[in-house]
């Protein structure tokens, strides 16, 4: 279709940004905070800075949300940190914890901003991981259903959005990097154990989110990278599907039917893996009915047939922001991910690809029918203060220009979208790259290897995406 007028978005569609707890917060140590996961995680992640400080939201949470409201937010996309929550396995709520996250809930409310709030973002503490063996083992599954239940009770008044885990999909599909596998070794067959796991806490978390918060709507996060065939040779088009199973479909499947299907039933049953489904898990599943999907994309792929002579290849993400250092997956019998001459990439080799977000929502919206909001789409850069003291961004404001306008295609294509939250509001971590590979549209002042005054400087992404937003998304300024 083409289309010779700007899209049109809905009178009450959620403008507003992203974030997470690790890669924003800080403060790991003050008001009964007591050590996550990833943080010992980052501490992995040299020569990128650990998110002891990061980008000090803890402390500047005020003036970034008036920044917000400057800006014409109308929702934020953030996460709680499980342990300011429950700091140990006494089970007794830290009141310090839930203070911070009700101020920072009744700032947004009183500016008019929705809270769209993802109850797990990777920052599991470690005191579950040493108790129960963390995503291993099931005694995290009350556990995380009690702190659930607390998050509901404690912000539920206010808090409508709510979102289960974050991108349980590329926990699983890059479990080491991520930091939930233990044991590279055995992982292959693990991971399917750990998956019905988290499986499990997500069902906990609906079923109390519907039990617990008059008029919340609850969803799953998956992180979506549309696939499409290299060629129309009939084998791409079903290597591409296997991709998409075994990267995103199998997940997204479950979370709306309730149910394992059939694809994945059956490479278990080939691969002899069992993953301890067990009496009246999937009775329970069944009741966890979710409102909508909270989609993060940022890149897309192409797959092609790969035949059972091939040797297996790990896909080797790009570390260090210098192109050309990705290296695709083979999986032979099933499917090899190559380049898409039809697409730009960024430094880290990721694929600008906007036309991803028009295809994920009608992909999604065609085989679930449920309301969508992109919660995660950005781009990630080297930057730094300008000599005029500014933050120049040409390269964000072409991406979020063209990306949202496929956003707004896909309304008009007929999908449900019920809000755009770009990944991120202000610079954060990256999960691998530190401060180095930045996305916000506001500028945190700080480096990895030195700690600067953490200033707060808009981008000139920020005052671009500030008019899109406030004409709701009409004025899409200058082409540069
Ligand atoms: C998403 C995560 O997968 O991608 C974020 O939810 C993450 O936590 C974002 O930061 C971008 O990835 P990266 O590796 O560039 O930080």
């Amino acid at each position: 279709m083409i289309y010779k007028n700007n899209p049109l978005f809905p009178a009450n569609f959620m403008w507003g940004a992203s974030s997470a707890a690790w890669q924003v917060e800080g403060a790991v140590n003050e008001d009964g905070r007591t050590p996550a996961i990833i943080d010992l995680n980052s501490k992995t992640k040299k020569p990128f800075a650990d998110n002891s400080v990061a980008s000090d939201h803890y402390h500047h949470y005020l003036e970034d949300i008036a920044l917000m409201k400057e800006a014409g937010f109308t929702s934020y996309r953030f996460s709680i940190a499980w342990p300011r929550i429950y700091p140990d396995d006494s089970f007794e709520p830290n009141q310090l914890g839930i203070d911070f996250y009700n101020h920072l809930i009744d700032a947004l409310v009183k500016n008019g901003i929705e809270p769209i709030v993802t109850l797990y973002h990777y920052d599991m503490p470690v005191w579950v991981d040493e108790k129960y063996d963390g995503w291993y083992g099931r005694g995290i599954i009350d556990a995380f259903d009690q702190y659930a239940r607390t998050c509901f009770k404690e912000f539920g008044d206010r808090v409508k959005y709510w979102l289960s885990i974050n991108e349980q999909n590329m926990q699983i599909c890059y479990g080491d990097w991520l930091g939930v596998c233990k044991n590279e070794a055995t992982w292959f067959h693990d991971k399917w154990k750990v998956n019905h796991i988290m499986n499990l806490c997500h069902a906990k978390a609906v079923i109390a989110c519907h039990e617990l918060v008059l008029d919340g709507k609850i969803g799953p996060v998956p992180g979506y990278v549309p696939i499409y065939p290299s060629s129309a040779n009939p084998e791409d088009q079903i290597a591409a599907m296997n991709a998409e199973e075994l990267t995103e479909k199998v997940w997204n499947d479950f979370y709306t039917f309730r149910k394992y299907n059939g694809f994945i039933r059956s490479y278990w049953k080939e691969h002899h893996i069992d993953p301890d489904i067990q009496a009246g898990d999937m009775a329970l599943i069944e009741q966890a009915k979710i409102d909508f999907f909270a989609l993060n994309c940022y890149r897309s792929n192409v797959a092609k047939e790969c035949s059972l002579t091939e040797t297996e290849q790990k896909q080797q993400l790009n570390k260090t922001g210098r192109k050309g250092e990705f290296v695709y997956p083979k999986f032979p019998g099933l499917y090899q991910l190559t380049n898409n001459p039809y697409v730009e990439t960024n430094d880290w080799d990721w694929e600008i690809d906007p036309v991803s977000l028009r295809y994920m929502l009608r992909y999604v919206w065609d085989h679930y029918g449920l309301p969508m909001m992109i919660t995660e789409n950005g781009y990630g850069a080297h930057e730094d203060i300008s000599a005029d003291g500014k933050v120049h961004d040409p390269e964000r404001i072409r991406f979020l220009r063209n990306q949202i306008f496929q956003v707004g295609r896909a309304i008009q294509d007929g999908c449900q979208v019920i809000g755009y939250n770009p990944w991120s509001y202000t610079d954060l971590l990256s999960t691998g790259n530190g401060m180095a590979k930045r996305y916000g549209l506001v500028f945190i002042n700080t480096t990895d290897d030195e700690l600067r005054d953490l200033k707060r400087i808009p981008k000139d992404s920020y005052y671009w995406y500030s008019r899109l937003i406030k004409s709701n998304g009409q004025d899409w300024g200058e082409e540069t």
